[in-house]
């Protein structure tokens, strides 16, 4: 991977073979002082996290499983746009070595021709006395090829891989190195948060009619767009607008 970055960021890359989760080993580290910039990249992980307690299905050969620590020295409330900024990164570097065009199902959803094959997780640690982080961890997991078998069944409807048929390993190497490369030159941007463009040209959802859930709260409206903040802004059935900043999207059936 190392031969493939394009990045000046000084970044300190640990290759293994399986771990638990590149999340969870990246932030036992992350609290033991390791610097930003460390990268973990897994070839499989036995319990791999998703969002929402979720697992992330994570077997040998058929993804990329990666998290970046970072110390941002934004607020806690910029630091969202981490998240915005990777789903991008991503965007970027799957375009730049395979040629296709991927779109963002926000908030952090990769999507490649209707079916995600990308997801993102953060974890972070905030830092209460001045409002901004101590550490944050980015889990980037990509669906590079249809595992054996295939996807797991509670996925098996959304999920998708990049490739048709296996994938070289070089591809693999180079299209995580473009992941970190891309993330680390839209890193610097966090404070402008030039990159929201992008993710607004790319935002999968926007013309789509979408049930929304906050809480045990539950809206179905059409999505006009993406606020400069990266809020999702949804037409409800009353005509009413509105922009959320948090919540989960499911695309309307029928
Ligand atoms: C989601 O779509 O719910 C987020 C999935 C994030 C998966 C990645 S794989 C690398 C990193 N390590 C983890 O345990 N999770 C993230």
């Amino acid at each position: 991977v190392s031969r493939w970055l394009e990045t000046d960021f000084p970044v300190q890359l640990d290759v293994r073979r399986e771990v638990t989760s590149t999340n969870t080993v990246l932030k036992a580290e992350a609290e033991q002082g390791a610097p930003e910039g460390a990268v973990l990249i897994a070839e499989s992980q036995t319990a791999g996290k998703g969002r929402l307690g979720r697992r992330f299905h994570s077997p040998v050969g058929t993804g990329i499983y990666l998290s970046l620590l970072l110390r941002p020295s934004c607020t806690a409330e910029r630091s969202l746009f981490i998240t915005t900024a990777a789903a991008v990164a991503v965007c970027q570097a799957i375009e730049s070595v395979t040629g296709l065009s991927p779109q963002i199902k926000w908030v952090n959803d990769v999507y490649l021709n209707g079916k995600k094959i990308c997801g993102i997780l953060t974890e972070a640690s905030i830092d209460f006395e001045n409002g901004g982080l101590n550490w944050a961890v980015l889990g980037i997991g990509i669906n590079i090829a249809e595992p054996e078998g295939g996807f797991p069944e509670e996925i098996r409807s959304i999920a998708g891989a990049l490739f048709d048929g296996p994938c070289p390993v070089e591809m693999r190497s180079r299209l995580a190195a473009a992941v970190v490369s891309r993330f680390f030159a839209l890193y610097g941007e966090l404070e402008s948060g030039s990159f929201i463009e992008e993710y607004k040209r790319r935002s999968f959802l926007t013309g789509r009619t979408v049930t929304f859930s906050l809480g045990n709260d539950e809206y179905r409206g059409v999505v006009t767009g993406i606020s400069d903040e990266a809020h999702l802004l949804v037409r409800l059935e009353n005509g009413e607008e509105r922009a959320f900043s948090a919540g989960e999207v499911q695309l309307h059936k029928g």
